[in-house]
């Protein structure tokens, strides 16, 4: 009985003691635009300059192994100009997804875009969070993006993973996630640490099965796709 008993301890850990390691994401379009230096430092903390051209493009940042139970918590220092997102980042395989939970965003909100369809709010870690959609022919990006912008705080990922999958917008397997800066144009500077994640089980925050409509009809459930119009709305901060 020992031997089988300390092989299914072993199995156990070994998921834990992946979870706990930070993972890093850097990723830069290789353009001679793309000027941004990434320094990863001690634990879960990290720094970014960038000065981008037309055309430069990155996203880099720190974060953990996918799972749709992850709670990430962070501090951001964040100081971006142009279009610029800080966010919970991350890619699903079957299907192939790229999803956002955008906390704050600089002088471009994702939702701006033409190409993007509007699936509801829902509500999470104390905001209401918008989701959004677009297919650019090869690659279904998601966004949870938060109506009033924060630089720091926690992100109880499985409140967005269900509320994607409530939209009709379904998730496959999980890679890594990570807290991210993406910028692409612009320049700025980011000081941001992830924190350690937790080891205790956390009480989810209900995320509600009906939205209020931000487009055609005072109410609308979600998954009912419309189009974004009106005005672009700007970021405001919570200092
Ligand atoms: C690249 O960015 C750094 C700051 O991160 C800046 O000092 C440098 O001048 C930039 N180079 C160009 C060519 O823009
Ligand atoms: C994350 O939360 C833990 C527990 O409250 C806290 O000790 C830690 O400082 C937090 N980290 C960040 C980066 O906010």
């Amino acid at each position: 009985m020992f031997p089988f008993k300390l092989f299914i301890a072993a199995i156990a850990l070994i998921p834990l003691a992946q979870g706990q390691q930070f993972q890093i994401q850097n990723w830069g379009n290789g353009e001679d635009a793309t000027n941004y230096t990434y320094t990863s430092l001690a634990a879960g903390r990290f720094t970014l300059d960038w000065i981008l051209g037309a055309g430069g493009n990155f996203v880099a940042g720190k974060g953990y192994r996918g799972n749709q139970n992850l709670v990430v918590n962070y501090t951001a220092n964040y100081n971006p100009q142009g279009n610029s997102y800080l966010a919970l980042y991350g890619f699903t395989s079957n299907p192939r997804v790229e999803f956002y939970v955008v906390e704050a965003f600089a002088s471009h909100n994702p939702s701006d875009n033409a190409a993007q369809s509007f699936y509801g709010y829902h509500t999470s870690d104390g905001a209401q969070y918008e989701l959004w959609s677009k297919y650019n022919g090869n690659l279904r990006q998601y966004w949870s993006v938060r109506r009033t912008n924060r630089r720091g705080g926690t992100i109880t990922f499985n409140n967005h993973y269900k509320a994607w999958v409530a939209a009709g917008l379904p998730m496959g397997s999980l890679g890594n996630t990570f807290i991210v800066v993406e910028g692409q144009q612009g320049r700025g500077n980011a000081d941001i640490t992830v924190g350690v994640r937790p080891t205790t089980s956390i009480v989810e925050t209900p995320t509600p099965i009906t939205r209020s409509a931000v487009c055609v009809t005072p109410t609308q459930t979600i998954g009912t796709v419309c189009k974004p119009r009106g005005a672009k709305r700007t970021a405001s901060f919570i200092t």
